[in-house]
């Protein structure tokens, strides 16, 4: 490990953050985490139910090195008025994952506030207490493009598929400025699709794995079908089947941002975090037939438009897939160079993805929704 072992983690309670918290801890960091209570949980309940939902049952003594405080990235001063309130003995690394990660917010003002603004006051706020800045951005800055799109690279005319991804563009942009004037090392990471985790199939937020698991659901139960059953035989999809949606399982995404935080070569530069051999979607689309046992039972039919008219069952996946299409036919690929130079052994973190870890996806979702069936739906 570097010189520095304590960290500063905003959105520690997220999809990413909770994993990251969890192998910082077991890396012997003391974390700092930092977010807001909600209206049932005070923030510190809140990182210990999402360190369990990352699948750790960790005891008091795991646990020594947490430090938990409230605040609010929405507020200049965080909601800290006057003197932060804790001094990690060591200057920090901060890293800042907290974010709007919809695709469709209700209010696109509000989710560039916090994804720009919000960073700008995380750095200005936590300056006195911070050696090195590792800010979370995503591949995604990169819109639009087509080809191969470089660490390097950032602006480059490209268009955007939502505000989302135009916010983190401006983000990255803002902050490097900002710590540009503090003379403050910075880091950019930029994952791509974060997806469930391997060894459980988890994840807190609503990923492209669950919406696919998602869809077959609720065919099955507006047919009241079963597994191996099926009502349509032929049915089209508005996929590209030859396209690589870069999806990356968050467990080896989170490791490999702990070794960036870890490494003194990192500052200054930008990674990519992606998979480094993502999927066909015809292979995916494959996988995911067999792992609900209709695999040679419907024949997918993979077209650009779909036609009306539509049956019910290409209604359902049409509406579920919406959102997600410019990901799913992406025909960008994203250059690894930074990334596989800090971290040689980056490749190998990554399982393909298999009918095994498609069932526990599976048996995720199912849990969850029976869980939630009256909870408010979880969001990307
Ligand atoms: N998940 C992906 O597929 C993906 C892919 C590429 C990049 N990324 C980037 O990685 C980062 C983390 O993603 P994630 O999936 O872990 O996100 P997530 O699960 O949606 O978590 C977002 C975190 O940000 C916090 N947050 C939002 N607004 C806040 C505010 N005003 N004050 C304090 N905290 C606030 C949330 O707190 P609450 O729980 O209180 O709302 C939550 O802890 C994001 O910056 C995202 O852009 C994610």
């Amino acid at each position: 490990m570097g010189a520095a072992q304590s960290a500063i983690v905003t959105g520690a309670n997220g999809f990413i953050g909770s994993h990251l918290v969890r192998i910082l801890l077991q890396r012997g960091w003391t974390v700092h985490a930092l977010g807001r209570s909600s209206k049932g949980d005070a923030w510190h309940d809140r990182v210990l139910k999402s360190l369990a939902e990352a699948g750790w049952a960790a005891s008091p003594a795991d646990l020594a090195n947490l430090h938990c405080h409230e605040a609010d990235l929405a507020r200049p001063d965080l909601g800290f008025p006057g003197a932060l309130p804790f001094r990690p003995a060591t200057p920090s690394v901060l890293v800042h994952l907290a974010g709007d990660t919809r695709f469709v917010p209700p209010d696109p003002v509000a989710q560039r506030a916090t994804n720009v603004d919000g960073t700008l006051n995380v750095v200005r706020a936590l300056r006195p207490v911070t050696a090195q800045i590792v800010h979370v951005s995503t591949a995604y800055v990169s819109g639009d493009r087509t080809g191969l799109v470089r660490e390097s690279e950032a602006d480059v005319g490209q268009g955007f598929h939502n505000n989302y991804e135009k916010t983190k563009l401006e983000a990255e942009v803002a902050v490097q400025a900002l710590c540009r004037e503090y003379g403050l090392p910075l880091t950019i990471t930029r994952p791509s699709i974060i997806v469930n985790d391997t060894v459980t199939g988890s994840s807190s937020a609503f990923t492209h794995l669950n919406v696919l698991v998602e869809v077959a659901n609720r065919i099955q139960e507006y047919y009241g079908i079963g597994d191996g059953e099926v009502v349509n035989h032929e049915i089209r999809v508005p996929v590209n089947p030859a396209a690589r949606p870069n999806a990356a399982p968050v467990d080896p995404i989170a490791a490999a941002l702990a070794l960036i935080m870890e490494s003194p070569a990192a500052a200054g530069k930008t990674f990519h975090l992606c998979h480094p051999v993502p999927q066909a979607n015809a292979d995916v689309f494959d996988m995911v037939m067999a792992a609900f046992g209709i695999n040679g039972k419907i024949n997918l039919s993979y077209v650009s438009q779909l036609p009306p008219p539509l049956t019910r069952t290409e209604e359902m996946i049409a509406r579920a897939f919406h959102v997600y299409l410019p990901y799913l036919n992406q025909s960008a690929t994203f250059d690894l160079a930074n990334t596989r130079a800090i971290i040689p052994d980056y490749d190998r973190m990554f399982p393909a993805v298999t009918v095994d870890y498609l069932h526990k996806v599976i048996a995720f979702e199912r849990a969850t929704r029976k869980r939630d069936a009256a909870a408010t739906p979880r969001h990307t």
